[in-house]
């Protein structure tokens, strides 16, 4: 075929399928999302053309990607590994010994130099370039013929409503590759989220169940109250001061129990993003800490993005931490359309 053959990916580590989203509106067709956790079948299957596989990815084979794989000329293999255990929070705990979600990289690093697919990326946390678990990554694409780029993006610069800053590699066989510079203008907090219904603390909205905000005590709703938007917990009263806030340990986390700012971006999605007391996770201006479908708006997962089958129990716990490890979609939209590029770019010599 001459002109541009479609990019053909599996996306290892799917998750709720941010990345595979963001791929596809790029014009990527994501044919197998694998995910250890059964909970994300629905959304990747119900949002995507996407096929769902639930396994360890330590225990893939390379003809379980191939046969995904097909006969398709522009293959990707994607894989967003865990972050946790790079992140700078938990590298202090770990610093002494390997992790076993480390072994995750070399999992994929092994599957990748098995499978060599025409184009390979991978995100996470920032801290993960100084590890010398991604150098050798890194080193194992050099030595098998990729041409490798990586570089740390600031989600406002990729018009993401959210102070996030993620490591992205992308590598490809068909030669030097670079990750465009993002400059997008900002977006805010108002931009995204000012829409949607008012609720209360404890409400889920009749039309949108996903649009529900985890109740708060009477000590939290008086907090919330007397919160300010991108204020501190040093806006209260004495009275509702906790004591460990007023403990030297404590004032370094002035943020916790915060109002987002309408006019600014929100910070990271956490896992723990529906608490009040989590983070600055509290409504610029309703006193309730933002329901589950703003943080997945705030990731720029599209209003409608279905995350559990209708009717089923919304749990906070659950959607939290999907929604909180998710890739933000416009970060895979980011990637794919670099991808895309790429192969543009290129295309003519693979024919
Ligand atoms: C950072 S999240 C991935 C986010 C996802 N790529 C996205 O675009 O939204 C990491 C995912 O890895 C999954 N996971 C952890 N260990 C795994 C393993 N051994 N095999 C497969 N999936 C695993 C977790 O269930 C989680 O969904």
């Amino acid at each position: 075929m001459s002109g541009v053959e479609q990019i053909v990916a599996v996306d290892l580590f799917c998750g709720v399928g941010g990345l595979t989203h963001g791929l596809a509106q790029a014009g990527v067709n994501v044919r197998l999302g694998v995910d250890l956790d059964p909970a994300c079948r629905f959304p990747i299957e119900a949002n995507n053309s996407t096929e769902f596989l639930a396994a360890d990815v330590a225990n893939l084979t390379p003809s379980d990607i191939l046969s995904a794989f097909g006969d398709s000329k522009i293959s990707l293999l994607a894989g967003c590994a865990p972050c946790q255990p790079f992140s700078s929070y938990s590298q202090s705990a770990r610093r002494d010994g390997p992790h076993e979600d480390w072994e995750l990289l070399s999992s994929f690093s092994n599957l990748v130099l098995a499978v060599r697919p025409t184009l390979v990326t991978m995100e996470n946390v920032p801290p993960l370039r100084k590890q010398q678990i991604f150098k050798d990554f890194v080193a194992a694409l050099q030595d098998a013929g990729y041409f490798v780029d990586f570089a740390v993006v600031d989600g406002r610069n990729i018009g993401l409503p959210q102070r996030r800053q993620r490591l992205v590699l992308v590598a490809s066989s068909l030669g030097p590759i670079t990750l465009p510079a993002a400059d997008k203008s900002s977006v805010t907090v108002r931009d995204i989220i000012a829409g949607l219904p008012p609720i209360s603390a404890g409400e889920k909205h009749s039309e949108d169940p996903l649009h529900a905000s985890a109740s708060l005590s009477k000590l939290n709703l008086k907090r919330i109250r007397h919160s300010k938007q991108g204020g501190t917990w040093r806006d209260w009263p004495k009275e509702l001061v906790a004591a460990c806030h007023t403990r030297k340990t404590g004032a370094t986390f002035p943020s916790v129990y915060g109002r987002m700012a309408w006019d600014e971006a929100a910070p990271t999605m956490t896992t723990q993003c529906y608490g009040f007391g989590n983070g600055r996770f509290g409504h610029p201006e309703q006193d309730r800490a933002i329901s589950l479908r703003e943080a997945s708006m705030l990731q720029s997962f599209p209003k409608d993005y279905a995350f559990t089958p209708k009717g089923a129990p919304i749990n906070f716990r659950t959607l939290g931490r999907l929604i909180g490890n998710a890739v933000p979609v416009l970060l895979g939209e980011y990637i794919g359309e670099t991808l895309v590029d790429h192969v543009k770019a290129f295309g003519d010599q693979h024919d």
